[in-house]
């Protein structure tokens, strides 16, 4: 059994794991990272895209918004569209100046993999058996790697394992409260080989359902369609996909989107997830391992970011000056950004998909959805508030 003594024992190499092992790099601490997939599948799989202007900061603040700079894609607003037209929110106009940035979730991996890299702090992929212990004293974890056993003991585990990981499944049921809605929803999503059609991203509602316009470089487009969740992906070849995208996303001035080639498709459904504490003893978790929300709002990989920020200052406090008081307020300040980004994301689903599943009420569901749909906007109001929570507020 290989022996291994870290500060800062962190399972999971996704953005919180290797955001956190990065923040507390730069502050001097130790940490280990231990991530079950290869290096070529956390890089290449596709993710969100979005980066609020906090994470934007954030990636600056850490040294690492250079090829961000250049290559991302800062967005001053958005469209909604319904009834064939679309109607641009100013995102930046609304809110004192605040975007949002595209730049690929898997960009932002490799910049932080690059970095720790740089670093000379361990990171270890394609790790087995991985299973945590005693969180309530010295805490451990183990891990097969190349076939042979390791213990690393640490001060403290980040669980950053995302949403089928290991960290909260090792908390007695007893000790956590998991809130849960599932949507009767699912997004089909492809990313294609074509210059984007739009500077910016379009929400859009269709009789047929929701459909989302966005991309992630000058050549790449990714398209989405609100789908079943029991929807089986062979039965959607490309032209079918193309079909159902024009029908949904094209607005009467003529705007649609640019076919090319497909490169990637895929189906997602679509739930909220929050996990009341996000501590146990010596255990924290971040991220998608405590709390998953809908794709609609874009929220999930900057309230992961925001998460490992804030557990980042609190673990410099404790070795800074032996204090745990910021850590005993981690979970209480992550859950209320946490049920803040719930809110908002359930409430940009509801708004904007087709709820076929809700019998008679739906032909009145979908007048009134159209109604809110008007009310946003045409109220500056109504558009503030979605901007003000879609660019984001700053971590605290
Ligand atoms: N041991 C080690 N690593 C694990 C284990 C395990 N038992 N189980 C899962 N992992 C790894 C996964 O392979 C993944 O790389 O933990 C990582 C978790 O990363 P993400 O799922 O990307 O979650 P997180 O870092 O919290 O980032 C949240 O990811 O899913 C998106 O929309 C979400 O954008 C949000 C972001
Ligand atoms: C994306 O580009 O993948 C994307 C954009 C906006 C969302 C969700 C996903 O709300």
């Amino acid at each position: 059994m290989e022996r291994i003594r870290t500060q800062v024992g962190i399972v999971g190499g996704g953005p919180a794991g290797l955001m956190l092992g990065h923040l507390l790099g730069l502050r001097g601490i130790h940490s280990f990272i231990l991530e079950d997939r290869s290096q070529e599948h956390v890089i290449e799989r596709v993710r969100a895209g979005v980066l609020e202007q906090s994470t934007v900061d954030l990636m600056h603040e850490v040294g690492l918004g250079e090829r961000l700079d250049r290559e991302g894609l800062r967005h001053e607003g958005i469209y909604v569209a319904f009834g064939g037209e679309r109607h641009r929110i100013p995102l930046a106009e609304l809110t004192g100046g605040r975007a949002i940035t595209i730049y690929g979730q898997n960009e932002v991996v490799k910049d932080l993999i690059e970095a720790r890299a740089a670093s000379g702090e361990p990171l270890r992929f394609e790790v087995d058996d991985v299973s945590i212990r005693d969180f309530d004293g010295l805490p451990k974890i183990h891990f097969r790697h190349g076939g042979q056993p390791h213990e690393v003991t640490c001060d403290f585990i980040a669980g950053c394992d995302g949403s089928r990981g290991i960290c909260l499944p090792s908390i007695p049921a007893s000790q956590v409260q998991i809130y849960e809605r599932v949507y009767p929803f699912a997004w089909l999503g492809i990313l294609v080989d074509a210059a984007p059609s739009s500077d910016e991203l379009v929400y859009s509602l269709h009789e047929r359902g929701f459909a989302l316009f966005s991309m992630r470089s000058p050549q790449v487009t990714r398209l989405y369609l609100q789908v079943s969740p029991e929807e089986d992906i062979e039965q959607w070849p490309d032209e079918r996909i193309w079909s159902e995208l024009e029908l949904r996303l094209h607005t009467r001035d003529g705007w649609t989107p640019h076919r090319g080639p497909v490169t990637q498709k895929g189906i997602t459904r679509m739930r909220s997830v929050v996990v009341e504490p996000m501590d146990h003893g010596r255990l924290f978790l971040a991220g998608d391992a405590a709390h998953i929300v809908p794709p609609t709002g874009a929220k999930g990989l900057n309230l992961a970011m925001a998460d490992v920020w804030r557990l980042a200052g609190a673990l410099d406090k404790f070795y800074d000056s032996g204090s745990e008081t910021e850590l005993r307020a981690y979970s209480e300040r992550g859950l209320r950004r946490t049920w803040r980004a719930q809110r908002f994301s359930a409430w940009m689903t509801s708004a904007l998909h087709r709820d076929n599943s809700s019998g008679d009420s739906s032909a009145f569901d979908q007048r009134r959805q159209r109604a809110e749909l008007e009310y946003l906007v045409s109220s500056r109001a109504a558009m503030t508030s979605l901007a003000e929570n879609y660019v984001g507020v700053a971590f605290d």
